[in-house]
């Protein structure tokens, strides 16, 4: 979606920002347990104002956001009560969490720095099929050998014209099989979810996937 939808949705709120948790999310405790987090400099690209990032900088070296909405960046320091600096114009800093407020199709590899690992909750999956490629073609340029990618995404059918959009195990694989080793750590069917009885989906499926940079 263009950054006109993102700035719309920030502004309504409720409803368009339903994407947002009140809790961390479930895959980011279960990521917490694996040495994975452990001195790594992390990225969360297309942020939001996620408590994920708050939590993942407790295991980790550094979180590094990034969210082209202002008023999200905004309210994600608010909300926590943190103190903040912007250190570079347009780069907000609170203790080990840096949110570059942005649009991450303009950052290269040299304006974040070098990535261990990425973070994807609800982000792949909030671009149409013609954005994804180029998302998925970013990660690949922001990442290294070795680099690792925690993904999260939603399957259900039928599919919608809206984010989230649909994205399973082959789709991934489409995507990524070139550049990164794939493991699926969670298959949970979800027909308690949400978005099941508003859009009468048939079912919906949460994965979650561990990528390795080659
Ligand atoms: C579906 S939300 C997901 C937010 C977050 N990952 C979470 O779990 O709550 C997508 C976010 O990406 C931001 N966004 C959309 N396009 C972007 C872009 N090109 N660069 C940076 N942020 C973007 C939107 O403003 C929105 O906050």
């Amino acid at each position: 979606m263009e950054a006109g939808f993102w700035v719309e949705s920030w502004e309504l709120g409720g409803t368009k920002t339903s994407f947002h948790l009140n809790r961390v999310h479930p895959h980011a405790l279960a990521l917490a347990e694996r040495e994975d987090l452990r001195g790594a400099r992390v990225l969360v690209p297309l942020c939001g104002k996620t408590l994920d990032m708050l939590f993942l900088a407790g295991h980790a070296a550094e979180v590094v956001g990034v969210e082209l909405v202002p008023r999200a960046v905004r309210e994600f320091f608010d909300d926590n009560g943190l103190d903040v600096v912007e250190e570079r114009p347009g780069v907000f800093r609170s203790g080990n969490v840096v949110i570059h407020c942005a649009d991450l199709f303009e950052l290269t590899a040299a304006d974040l720095g070098p990535i261990d690992l990425v973070y994807d909750r609800a982000s792949l999956i909030a671009f149409p099929e013609q954005m994804r490629r180029r998302y998925t073609a970013k990660i690949v340029e922001l990442t290294r050998p070795g680099s690792r990618y925690f993904l999260n995404t939603l399957e259900y059918r039928p599919v919608l014209p809206e984010p989230p959009f649909a994205v399973g195990p082959d789709d991934v694989a489409g995507y990524y099989l070139d550049a990164f080793d794939i493991e699926h750590l969670h298959d949970e069917p979800k027909p308690e979810h949400r978005m099941v009885e508003k859009f009468g989906l048939d079912y919906l499926t949460e994965h979650g996937f561990l990528l390795t940079r080659r």
